[in-house]
C-alpha cells in the first residue's frame, strides 16, 4: 500500500470512529458530563477545525478558513477552558457534521496531490489528533450519568493465571531512547531525537497491577495511612475524599459507561491518579518506573542491540497482540496477550491502560518543536507526569512505544493504570 493509500484509510477509520461517538441526539451532544470535559459537539467541530488548520490553512490561523473568525476561535483549546466550552455559542451538531465533512473532502483532495515520496507528516498529525479526541470523548462518556448509550464492548481474549504480581529483570546498560523521522515518520516532536541513554538494572511488572491486587491495598487500609502517600498525594487524597479507584462502588461493583458490573479481579486497575499509583507502589514495596525505564522494557531488543518497532517486533498490531481501538471499552485481563510480549518478556505494554511513570514531561536533548508547536512545548516543566503505552481506547494507527502522554497527577477520568518497578 502506498503512503497516500495508508493515510486515506487511517483518515477514514478515524472519522468512522468519531461519528460513532457522536451518533446521539443534539441535546446529548450539548451536555456537559463534567467540568473536566468538553461537550461532545465541541470535540466534533474542533476535530474539523484542526484538520482545516493543519491541512488546508498551512497551520496559520490568520489565513482565512471556512468558518467565521469568531466561530473559528471557539475551537481554540488554548483560548477556552474545557469547563467553559458548554456556554459558548458552538456550531449546532448538524452544522458541525457538515463542516467536518467539507473539510475532509478537501483534505482528501490535498492528499491526492501529495508527492509520492512525502511522508505526509501533517496528515499523520491530523489522524493522531482525531483519534486522541475520540479517546477524550470516551473519557467524557464514561463520566456520563444515565442509562447506557452503548453495550459493554467486544469480547477479549482470556487472561492467564500466575502472571499477576510477577516481574521481569531488565539488565543495566544503554539503549536508544526516542525515534526519528526515518524509522517513525509520524512520530511527534516529543519522541525525537533518538539518543543513547544508560539505564541501571531494574525489575518491572510483567503485567499491570490488577483490580484484585488493588482491593488488597484498600482492605489493608492503604487509603487511610498517610505513610504510603507523598505529602501532596495525601493532601489530595483527603481533599478529594479518595477511597477507591473512580467508578468503584462500595459493594464490589463498578459503573462502566452506565453499566453496573462486578469488578473483574484479573483486569488491570484503571481510573487512578498518579498519587494513588505512587501510594500503591509504596505499599507494595515497589515504585513506579521512570518513562525511560518503561521505554527500554517496551522497545529494546538486547540480543539485536536495536529498537523494535513494537514490543513484539515489526508486525502491525492485531487483536491477538494488544487491546487497542476502543471497541473493548475496558482493559483485557492480565496475561491475555503472551504473543505481544516485549523482547524482555514484559506483557501488555501497549493498550489496556495508560501507565503512570514518575517522570515529569521534559524535552529529549535536541528537541525541536514540530509544525504544531503548541502540542508539547507549553507543557514542559509544568505539573504533569508522563503516562506510557496507550489504553484500550487508543487507535492502533497512532500508537508507538515512544509515544508520550501527560496529565496532572490528580487526574483519573483518563484510562490510567499502574505498572510497578523495583531497584535491584
Ligand atoms: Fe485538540
Amino acid at each position: 500500500m502506498t503512503t497516500r493509500e495508508t493515510l486515506a484509510q487511517q483518515l477514514t477509520r478515524a472519522r468512522e470512529r468519531t461519528l460513532r461517538l457522536v451518533d446521539f441526539d443534539d441535546a446529548e451532544l450539548h451536555r456537559q458530563y463534567s467540568p473536566l470535559m468538553s461537550p461532545l459537539v465541541w470535540d466534533l467541530a474542533h476535530i474539523g477545525q484542526q484538520e482545516e488548520l493543519w491541512l488546508l490553512r498551512g497551520g496559520n490561523s490568520d489565513f482565512p478558513g471556512m468558518l467565521d473568525p469568531e466561530v473559528d476561535r471557539l475551537y481554540d483549546a488554548f483560548v477556552h477552558s474545557r469547563a467553559s466550552r458548554v456556554d459558548l455559542p458552538l456550531l449546532p451538531p448538524t452544522d458541525a457534521r457538515t463542516y467536518c465533512a467539507t473539510v475532509r473532502s478537501r483534505a482528501l483532495d490535498a492528499l491526492d496531490s501529495l508527492d509520492a515520496d512525502d511522508s505526509g507528516f501533517n496528515f499523520g498529525l491530523v489522524i493522531s489528533h482525531e483519534n486522541q479526541h475520540d479517546e477524550t470523548m470516551l473519557q467524557a462518556l464514561s463520566l456520563r450519568d444515565g442509562p447506557p448509550l452503548f453495550d459493554t464492548g467486544m469480547a477479549l481474549p482470556a487472561g492467564r493465571t500466575g502472571v499477576a504480581g510477577t516481574s521481569v529483570l531488565i539488565p543495566g546498560g544503554s539503549f536508544v531512547l526516542g525515534v526519528d523521522e526515518l524509522t517513525e515518520p509520524h512520530s511527534l516532536d516529543n519522541e525525537r531525537p533518538p539518543h543513547q541513554v544508560d539505564v541501571a538494572s531494574f525489575r518491572i511488572g510483567r503485567v499491570p497491577v490488577t483490580n484484585a491486587e488493588w482491593r488488597e491495598f484498600i482492605d489493608d487500609g492503604g487509603y487511610q495511612q498517610s505513610r504510603w502517600w507523598s505529602e501532596r498525594g495525601w493532601v489530595h487524597r483527603q481533599e478529594a475524599g479518595l477511597t477507591a479507584p473512580q467508578y468503584w462502588g462500595p459493594d464490589g461493583t463498578r459503573t462502566r459507561f452506565g453499566h453496573i458490573e462486578t469488578i473483574p479481579a484479573d483486569e488491570p486497575v484503571q481510573h487512578v491518579t498518579f498519587f494513588e499509583a505512587e501510594a500503591y507502589a509504596a505499599w507494595a514495596g515497589a515504585r513506579l518506573p521512570t518513562e525511560i525505564e518503561w521505554e527500554k522494557a517496551c522497545a529494546w531488543d538486547p540480543a539485536a542491540g536495536s529498537r523494535r518497532r513494537f514490543p513484539w517486533g515489526t508486525s502491525e498490531p492485531t487483536e491477538a497482540l494488544a487491546n487497542l481501538g476502543g471497541e473493548a471499552r475496558r482493559p483485557a485481563p492480565v496475561g491475555a496477550y503472551p504473543a505481544g510480549a516485549s523482547a524482555y518478556g514484559v506483557e501488555q505494554m501497549l493498550g489496556d491502560v495508560w501507565e503512570w511513570t514518575t517522570s515529569p514531561l521534559r524535552p529529549w536533548p535536541g528537541f525541536t518543536p514540530m509544525v504544531y508547536d503548541r502540542y508539547t512545548e507549553p507543557f514542559f516543566d509544568g505539573d504533569y507526569r508522563v503516562l506510557r503505552g496507550g489504553s484500550w481506547a487508543v487507535s492502533a494507527d497512532i500508537l508507538r512505544p515512544s509515544f508520550r502522554n501527560w496529565d496532572h497527577p490528580i487526574r483519573r477520568q483518563i484510562f490510567s493504570g499502574v505498572r510497578l518497578a523495583w531497584d535491584v
